[in-house]
């Protein structure tokens, strides 16, 4: 999972290449490079280790062109380095590719086709590109003709190309397999992206790509080829949105600017998907192919199947549906048994993740209906399932989900109640959504108020311990895993969410003297065994603190959060759970934004 750039027919290349790389540091940002030609004969290839800004520091004044092609890496094969940063290129000079995904079979390839060709990187990238030449020479093939051939051997579960000649400096070759890759159309000049994100500066149209075709892009022309070797003719789509909404503005994190935007993502969700009498306006067709259903499957990974926890005691209690959820990389390659009727919900932000895609592919094949829930409108995941929801959320730039996470679950109870209405479910009938939104907004600007607050609480827990536990049961349960998640990924202390009645079977052995124990107390039923277990931990000498809904609060507990119904307590209960992450890490001096070793968008599996 990188970010792939590339731009045709434009004196701005450099710059719109470090732009767009920059853009697209979410998907990976351990090493960096450009390539670039100006038609005269003159070219650059510049790389480093590190962010774009290092990259940036080092692309001097003189480095200039009209095409180029550009990459932000996070590792797959080989260390991170200068030589295995991209662009790559052949041993003559001539060929220069950058390559998101993976290839499975780079060492056959190398073994049987390049034994004698000296090698500079440990990359299955280098293999693709010496062996476009290598074609290119010895079957004496054109570039597009020596690119298709070297495709025709690659075995990859997902990969983008984008490829330059020297022969012909004002064209880029483009290939994808899974991958997300979009052509923006510009006037005079046109531009490749993994994310339309990275273009908007440049264009708001653009063009899909399909597995398995073959493009050749020049400043005035978009040439698509299907795997047949047919002309294809697409329509541009148009992206609506500013440019302006991918920057952070005066917020030192995009983290902090997106948990900040939840109560107005709240407000989004329930204009343009509840009437103003609170009524659910859900297509007509999803809610009946839902209703059809015997049981729902929710798959995601990571912050998205954690709002699957959520959801599945949503569709359970408002529409009565059971509801199994599942980590996608393991349903993927040990699918559980089916019931007769299931239909699938995919949770993604992105819409790429390579893991969900995969379960996706498989339940195309079997012919079961399923929607995507996303907040990237186009994305892969969307356009090959059945039905698409869109979150509306605005892009989530931060690695760490926030905002993709709460506006997923508020979507899932607008649908959980349109879906129960649809049954004729009493308790979705009396859940006024719209009421509920409105008070779960009011309340996440209440908790986003209390940034201090969470500092001093993040200061006096969390700074000094390198392991944490956050508990609680059922739904608290379900949220204990995201703010557990949250806190491992961006401050990196050793963080675990827990069934707080099952800490006493085994894991209550590390608990030391000091050890932060945060407990989530928002559901009447289990209130008073969640604080039992608190009890038992600190007897045990942790450092308890207390996350609790108003109406069960008493006295010393340390965060009293606004009621709002039951069900959608995690809206709330997970906000300051954000912060405390956020501030754990501003305050040891990480980079909240881009965690080592994460990347927002995974596409590989
Ligand atoms: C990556 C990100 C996580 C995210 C997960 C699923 O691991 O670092 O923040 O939750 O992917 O992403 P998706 O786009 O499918 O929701």
């Amino acid at each position: 999972m990188c970010g792939i750039v590339g731009v045709t027919g434009n004196d701005n290349a450099v710059k719109i290449l470090l732009n767009g790389l920059e853009k697209l540091e979410y998907r990976g940002y351990d090493s960096a490079g450009i390539y670039v030609n100006d038609q005269k004969g003159q070219d650059y290839l510049v790389k480093t280790k590190g962010r774009i800004s290092e990259l940036r520091s080092k692309v001097t004044p003189d480095v200039h062109g009209s095409t180029g092609i550009g990459h932000t890496r996070w590792a797959t094969h080989g260390v991170v380095s200068v030589a295995n940063a991209h662009p790559h290129f052949s041993n003559d000079d001539r060929f220069y590719l950058v390559h998101n995904g993976v290839i499975d079979n780079f060492q056959e390839l190398k073994a049987k086709y390049l034994s004698d060709v000296p090698f500079r990187s440990q990359t299955d990238t280098e293999v693709v590109v010496q062996l476009i030449d290598k074609f290119a020479i010895e079957d004496n093939l054109d570039a597009k003709a020596a690119f298709l051939k070297t495709l025709s051997l690659l075995k990859g579960s997902s990969y983008a190309f984008l490829m330059m000649d020297r022969e012909q400096p004002d064209t880029l070759f483009v290939a994808k397999n899974k991958s997300p890759l979009l052509i923006g159309v510009g006037d005079g000049f046109n531009v490749v992206c993994s994310d339309a994100l990275a273009m908007l500066k440049e264009t708001h149209n653009f063009l899909e790509l399909m597995d398995g075709e073959v493009v050749t892009i020049t400043p005035d022309k978009v040439a698509i080829q299907d795997a047949d070797g047919n002309a294809v003719e697409r329509k541009p789509f148009h992206v609506d949105m500013n440019a302006d909404e991918t920057d952070k503005g005066t917020y030192p994190f995009y983290m902090l600017k997106e948990v900040d935007e939840q109560p107005n993502v709240m407000r989004k969700l329930a204009q343009t998907y509840l009437s103003e009498h609170g009524e659910p306006q859900i297509d007509d067709k999803l809610i009946a192919a839902m209703e059809a259903a015997d049981r729902l499957y929710i798959v995601g990974a990571g912050t998205s199947y954690h709002a699957g926890l959520v959801g599945k005691r949503l569709f359970e209690n408002l529409a009565h549906i059971p509801t199994e959820v599942h980590v996608s990389s393991e349903f993927a390659y040990e699918q559980p048994m089916l019931s007769k009727k299931p239909f699938f919900i995919f949770l993604t932000q992105s819409g790429e993740t390579a893991d969900s895609r995969e379960v996706l592919v498989n339940v195309n094949d079997a012919g079961y209906p399923s929607l995507t829930i996303t907040n990237v409108q186009n994305s892969t995941l969307s356009r090959e399932a059945t039905y698409t929801l869109l979150l509306h959320a605005g892009p989530e730039i931060a690695v760490a989900s926030t905002k993709a996470y709460t506006a997923q679950i508020a979507l899932e109870a607008i649908l959980a109640k349109a879906l129960g209405e649809a049954t004729g479910q009493i308790v979705a009938q009396n859940f006024n959504i719209r009421q509920q939104l409105g008070l779960v907004a009011t309340g996440m600007q209440a908790i986003v108020d209390e940034k201090d607050t969470l500092e001093q609480l993040s200061n006096d827990y969390l700074m000094k311990s390198n392991k944490a536990f956050y508990i609680g049961r059922g739904i608290d349960h379900a949220v204990s895993l995201e703010a557990a998640l949250k806190l491992k990924e961006i401050s990196y202390v050793q963080a675990e969410g827990f069934a707080s009645g099952e800490l006493k079977h085994g894991t209550i052995a590390l608990i030391e003297k000091g050890t932060p124990v945060i407990g989530f107390i928002t559901q009447a039923k289990t209130a008073g065994l969640t604080r039992s277990n608190l009890q038992e931990t600190m007897a045990r000498g942790a450092k308890t603190l207390t996350i609790v809904r108003e109406s069960l609060a008493i006295e010393g507990d340390n965060l009293i959060l606004p009621d709002v119904d039951e069900m959608l307590m995690p809206l709330l209960s997970v906000v300051p759970a954000q912060l405390l992450a956020y501030y754990t890490s501003l305050n040891k001096g990480l980079d909240v934004d881009k965690p080592r070793n994460l990347a927002k968008s995974v596409t590989v599996e």
